[in-house]
């Protein structure tokens, strides 16, 4: 068993932050979202790894390296553009073989692991070719969308469907045997002109492969935009071991808080869920649950909740910020020379809600 994880894509939903960076690398919880999926996948014994990275391969390959911290052994598989997820499984073809594998995006976040989903496919019955994981959504126009029978097999997939057959989400993580190459060989790009793995999916049924599914049974979140992306640090935090590493100085820490080495807290207020990156300063002020604050990030005389502030940043004499997410190198300042206006210099795509 391999593991094809997808670290390519456009992230445009989740623009600015990834104008400059790999979205898959946005940290929940000061963690990339990518190493969740890579420990998830350490942890179910597979050590073959493919990642297909797209522009931001750079940093990809400079965050995983060779995958050793994860125990694993990883092969970068550039992918020239966002083709589609059925397409980063056919640039896959060589490095895949004819090994049964699971596929997992690497923008998404599913708690509990995916051990008992991997041997569940290892254990199948010989007629069956796939397993998808379903979640029940709300608003399912916005997924990939399954119909299935009592038994759990799938009888029919559609994409983004305007009515949905269910309220079926496909989760983004997939098990494949060597069948579904000729699927991926065989399909057209859609409308959007993406190779849709949908489409490779309903291939199989079509074909008279057997597709069948299981429920996640914890936690889910394609972490692909803001507000998704702050639930998920908020998951995050909640499974954090608290620990003070750094130092703190006339201060009050409350409930689960990571304090990394380096960090200096004086004069403030941190209530926990949250967490404090290394070398990060933090004087006068309050940070206040589901927070992720980054490495070397400086807040004084501001509220932070519910936010993640990615490293190297500043917020300084601000009042409170709730709901954001803020990028690296970012600098969030009062202005005292008049004309006492907003002075903003603001990334393409970014969105500023002022009082
Ligand atoms: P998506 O979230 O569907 O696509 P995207 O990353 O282009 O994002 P957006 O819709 O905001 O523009 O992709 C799911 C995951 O698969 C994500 O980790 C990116 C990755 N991916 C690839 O590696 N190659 C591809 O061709 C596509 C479409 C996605």
């Amino acid at each position: 068993m391999k593991a094809l994880i997808l670290a390519g894509g456009s992230g445009t939903r989740l623009r600015p932050l990834t104008h400059t960076a790999s979205k898959q690398l946005v940290p929940i919880a000061n963690k990339p979202i990518l190493f969740y999926g890579l420990e998830a996948i350490a942890e179910c014994g597979i050590t073959e790894v493919g990642i297909v990275v797209g522009h931001t391969a750079v940093e990809v390959k400079a965050a995983v390296g060779d995958g050793s911290n994860f125990g694993l052994k990883v092969t970068y598989l550039p992918q020239d553009a966002p083709r589609g997820l059925a397409h980063a499984v056919l640039i896959a073809r060589e490095f895949l073989g004819d090994e049964d594998f699971v596929m997992y995006l690497g923008d998404n976040f599913l708690v509990g692991g995916v051990s008992d989903i991997v041997q569940g496919f290892i254990e199948r019955d010989a007629s069956t070719a796939a397993r998808i994981l379903l979640a029940r959504v709300p608003d399912p126009r916005k997924f990939g969308v399954a119909e299935i029978a009592g038994d759990g097999s799938v009888l029919r997939l559609v994409e983004k469907p305007d009515n949905p057959p269910s309220d079926l989400a496909l989760v983004g993580v997939y098990l494949f045997d060597h069948h579904i190459h000729e699927a991926v060989a065989d399909i057209e790009p859609s409308a959007r002109g993406e190779l849709e793995i949908t489409d490779a999916i309903s291939w199989l049924i079509e074909h008279g492969f057997g597709v069948n599914s299981s429920m996640v049974d914890g936690y889910w979140k394609d972490l692909g935009d803001p507000e998704a992306l702050l639930e998920g640090n908020r998951i995050a935090l909640m499974a954090i071991r608290p620990l003070i590493m750094g130092e703190v100085i006339d201060s009050q820490v409350d409930g689960p808080v990571l304090i990394e080495a380096g960090a200096r807290i004086v004069d403030s207020i941190i209530r926990g869920p949250a967490v404090i990156g290394r070398d990060a300063s933090l004087q006068s002020c309050y940070v206040g649950p589901f927070s992720a604050i980054g490495d070397r990030c400086s807040i004084s005389a501001s509220e932070v909740v519910n936010s993640i502030i990615l490293s190297d940043s500043i917020v300084d004499d601000v009042g409170a910020i709730e709901g954001s997410v803020i990028g690296k190198f970012a600098t969030i300042c009062h202005r005292n020379e008049r004309p006492r206006a907003t002075k903003l210099v603001v990334g393409d795509h970014a969105r500023v809600e002022l009082l």
